[in-house]
């Protein structure tokens, strides 16, 4: 999701949580209530309260693994690398990891002729130590493009060859590790129209790219689900039925698409997406797989920057409900949030006056929202 307009990196407030906070009971009637081993070490994640140990079967619990981007520009070194108590909650935790920005153009494709795998390559390896599946992020998008490529000066045919060899070289790299790519996204606008001027490769290719790009993705790995994936597209509106009817030609193309995604990134200003699982369904109708991609519910901090038990509480609510329909579709199996910790969240640095969008604070104490989660998988 992109802000209208970029706002200065902020220090992320402190946000200390109380226990009465973490114990609120939630609307919906889930019990958030902390275990009482829990009480004892607030840091320890025993395996009944790990919510990949409490996922059904086949359905995967993820989090983007937070590195590059907008951390670039903050004072703590990379928090994918250097973080242990972090590494060690995303491996305890999480049964799927996305890149963050580590597979993004702007980072694995740095100049025209080079590569850099290296930060792509640690998360793929510590996936596989950790019996982790990974959602690869992303081949064909408007943003995080290098300049190399934004600004050269380069033939039709030039620029088609060189998203070919990126999507065959970066998918056959990761050939048989990487569960779902996330091959296009966001390449619709909120109207539902494709982003004709933005995105490079329809700007310059036209719209048949988009089916290209798949056709490519899965030569390069026939094992991989390829997905569209968007923000804005929770609900039944103008951009979810672009994606409707565009999945309806391409498979009419025979393309090799195999997945929809809504990323999720919701707020409490605004109500939460009641018709998700009726969106979703939608595009399970048609044999698509469906997914929840980059959830996060971030909200309007009050002055002191502690969000207040009933704001933790309507959070809590949103996540649930979340995964709730996710569980409730057939093929919604993978269910990813943005990040897991506060202290690593792109929200603060995007939406000024705004955070606290994940499950745990910044010194990784559990929200309601994460007690909320745990709950609705233990009951699936
Ligand atoms: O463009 C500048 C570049 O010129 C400079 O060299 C670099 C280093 O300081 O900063 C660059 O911009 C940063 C960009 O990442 C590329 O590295 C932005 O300031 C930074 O805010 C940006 O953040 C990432 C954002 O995507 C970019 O769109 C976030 O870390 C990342 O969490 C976020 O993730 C996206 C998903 O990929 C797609 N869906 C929405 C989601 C949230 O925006």
């Amino acid at each position: 999701m992109r802000p209208a307009r970029p706002i200065r990196p902020l220090r992320f407030a402190t946000v200390a949580l109380t226990a009465a906070a973490l114990t609120l009971p939630l609307l919906s009637g889930v019990a958030t209530a902390e275990p009482s081993a829990q009480r004892k070490d607030p840091h320890s994640h025993a395996k009944q309260d790990r919510l990949r140990a409490a996922a059904p079967k086949g359905f995967y619990v993820g989090t983007a693994a937070a590195g590059g981007g907008h951390h670039l520009e903050q004072d703590y070194p990379d928090p994918f690398t250097y973080d242990k108590e972090y590494r060690k909650i995303l491996g305890q935790q999480f049964s799927s990891v996305s890149p963050e920005n580590q597979m993004k153009w702007d980072a694995i494709h740095p100049e025209r002729d080079r590569y850099d795998f290296a930060a792509a390559d640690a998360i793929v390896d510590f996936a596989a130590k950790h019996g982790q599946v990974v959602r690869g992020h992303t081949l064909l998008w408007h943003s995080q493009n290098p300049a190399w490529l934004e600004q050269g000066d380069f033939t039709k045919a030039e620029l088609r060859a060189i998203l070919r060899d990126h999507i065959t070289t970066v998918v056959g790299r990761y050939a048989g590790r990487i569960q779902q790519w996330d091959v296009a996204n966001e390449i619709f606008d909120g109207e539902g129209n494709l982003r004709t001027q933005e995105n490079i490769w329809i700007r310059e290719l036209g719209p048949g790219i988009v089916a290209d790009a798949f056709r490519w993705a899965h030569r390069a790995d026939p094992r991989a689900k390829l997905f569209l994936n968007d923000y804005g597209v929770e609900s039944v509106n103008a951009k979810s039925d672009a994606y409707l009817a565009l999945v309806k030609d391409l498979r009419a193309q025979r393309v090799p698409v195999h997945g929809f995604s809504a990323q999720a990134h919701l707020s409490t200003r605004y109500g939460f997406p009641g018709d998700l699982e009726q969106n979703l369904r939608r595009f399970d109708a048609l044999g698509l797989e469906t997914a929840i991609t980059e959830l996060d519910v971030r909200m309007d901090l009050p002055e002191s920057g502690v969000p207040t038990p009933a704001q933790l509480t309507q959070q809590a609510e949103y996540y649930e409900r979340a995964l709730t329909a996710c569980l409730a579709v057939e093929d919604c199996n993978s269910f990813t949030i943005w990040g897991f910790t506060d202290k690593y969240s792109w929200v603060p640095v995007f939406f000024q006056g705004e955070g606290s969008a994940t499950v745990m604070t910044e010194d990784f104490s559990r929200k309601p929202a994460f007690y909320a989660l745990l709950a609705a998988l233990k009951r699936a």
